[in-house]
């Protein structure tokens, strides 16, 4: 690997895929962990949290606020350790404004916390984070009570002021978006009464899993969730398992790449997190899962991928897209490898994502030569059995993680190397992303 001013060349794989792995802490589970835990009362135990700049930028805020984080680096990688809450006392108003960085997560799960509270807290964020929407989460905390400042904001900087006279909701979503859902569930934690979500179809599910552990009365169904405000956060022990969307790129890759046939281990297998394995599956991989444990609440167990010399095209229904939703850019460059048409219905969210990955998506694989296209809100691409990238190609991540990752791919698992542009996106999420899928490679 070479290199040179934000542009990283990534040469092709020497080898097959072939042996075991294990994937650091899922993202979504790692915010939640930290967040709730500066929520509660007393000392939260945490192990094998994600050390990237995303969850950085939750342990950064929580610290702002007046949580003590007392997180160690451990030999794995993670972070594991302690954070003490504030609790019945409340955050303390912070020195300045909160920079979330890139983190989506950060913003709009603070959102929630900070709007039972009589606080006035600036939120901001990166270029792209400042360009991400956020009424959708403005709308129904303002509804409950909390204000935003400037008024009419739809995107940060903005000021949440909070209030102890927040209103329990019965929100509507109109997105499947986990986010959203998280930030009004937070907000009735510290609402007098149930707050209820619906939500088209179901949306991740870590919050409804991790908010009993804490001790806060949660009931859950196929997309419902409800909180009981006014119940005391209590400290817990909380074990983050791997990261299923980290793990989604070493499985695609591991089907790419000729004789591959690898083992992720420790992943969580939540269902609403795996739906990539199912679509893997419906192009012709043998993908399966097994040895199913439960840490806490949530399933993991060990992803096991095969190369497939016969990819197929398939369709992946609107409902399944939350389940896969940050699966989409790494499953259109399998699809690019496949006979036939894939179509993803209703992915309209991925424009307001770290980038427009809609348009990222369609750009790329145009630069690989394959076909790809919108009509209305669904993704087509064409596959192209065989395909290769061409010499000298160059992509750009954007600044998103999960592109970085996605046009390494391409390279990684092609015959020519590929120049990414800004690969050290891959620092949100998976920061060992190139260390671990090369650990994989088998050399002849
Ligand atoms: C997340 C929810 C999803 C996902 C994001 C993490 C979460 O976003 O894309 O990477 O941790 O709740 P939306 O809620 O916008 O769908």
């Amino acid at each position: 690997m070479d290199t040179q001013a934000r542009t990283t060349i990534i040469e092709p794989l020497e080898g097959c895929l072939t042996g075991s792995v294990h994937v650091p802490g899922d993202k979504s589970i790692s915010h939640r962990a930290v967040l709730f835990a500066a929520m509660a009362e007393g000392t939260t135990r945490l192990s094998g949290v994600l050390d990237s700049d995303d969850v950085r930028s939750s342990v950064r805020a929580v610290q702002q606020l007046g949580a003590r984080v007392a997180l160690e680096k451990m030999a794995d990688g993670s972070l594991a350790g302690g954070i003490t809450g504030w609790g019945a006392q409340g955050p303390r108003t912070p020195d300045g404004p909160i920079d979330c960085g890139n983190s989506g997560t950060t913003a709009r799960l603070l959102m929630g916390v900070l709007a039972p509270w009589d606080i006035e807290v600036e939120l901001t964020g990166d270029e792209s984070l400042r360009r991400r929407p956020m009424a959708r989460v403005t709308a129904p905390l303002s509804r409950m009570g909390a204000r935003f400042f400037p008024e009419g904001a739809a995107t940060l900087p903005l000021t949440v002021r909070g209030t102890r006279s927040l209103r329990a909701a019965k929100y509507d979503s109109p997105i499947a978006s986990a986010q959203v859902k998280t930030a009004v569930l937070l907000a009735g934690v510290g609402a007098e009464g149930t707050t209820c979500v619906t939500e088209p179809s179901p949306s991740r599910n870590h919050t409804e899993l991790m908010l009993p552990l804490f001790g806060v009365p949660t009931t859950a169904a196929s997309g419902v969730a409800q909180v009981c405000g006014s119940a005391p956060m209590h400290a817990c022990e909380v074990e983050v398992p791997g990261d299923p969307s980290s793990a989604a790129f070493l499985a695609c890759a591991a089907a790419l790449k000729p004789g591959s046939a690898i083992q992720i281990e420790g992943v969580s297998l939540n269902p609403a997190r795996i739906g990539f394995l199912r679509t893997l599956e419906q192009m012709g991989v043998d993908a399966s899962r097994r040895g199913v444990s439960s840490s806490g609440k949530e399933l993991s167990g060990i992803v096991s991928v095969r190369y497939c010399d016969d990819l197929h095209g398939c369709e992946v229904p609107a409902e399944k897209i939350a389940s896969l939703v940050d699966e989409v850019p790494a499953l259109s460059l399998v699809a690019a490898h496949a006979r036939g048409i894939t179509v993803f219905r209703e992915v309209g969210e991925l424009r307001v994502k770290e980038t427009d990955r809609i348009a990222a998506v369609i750009d790329g694989l145009g630069l690989l030569g394959v076909n790809a296209w919108m009509d209305g809100n669904d993704l087509y691409i064409e596959g192209n059995p065989g395909l290769q990238v061409p010499e000298g190609l160059r992509l750009s991540s954007g600044g998103d993680h999960r592109l970085a990752m996605t046009w390494a791919l391409a390279g990684l698992v092609s015959e020519s190397a590929v120049v990414v542009e800004d690969f050290e996106a891959v620092s949100a999420s998976y920061p060992g992303f190139l260390g671990d899928i090369r650990s994989l490679v088998r050399r002849a």
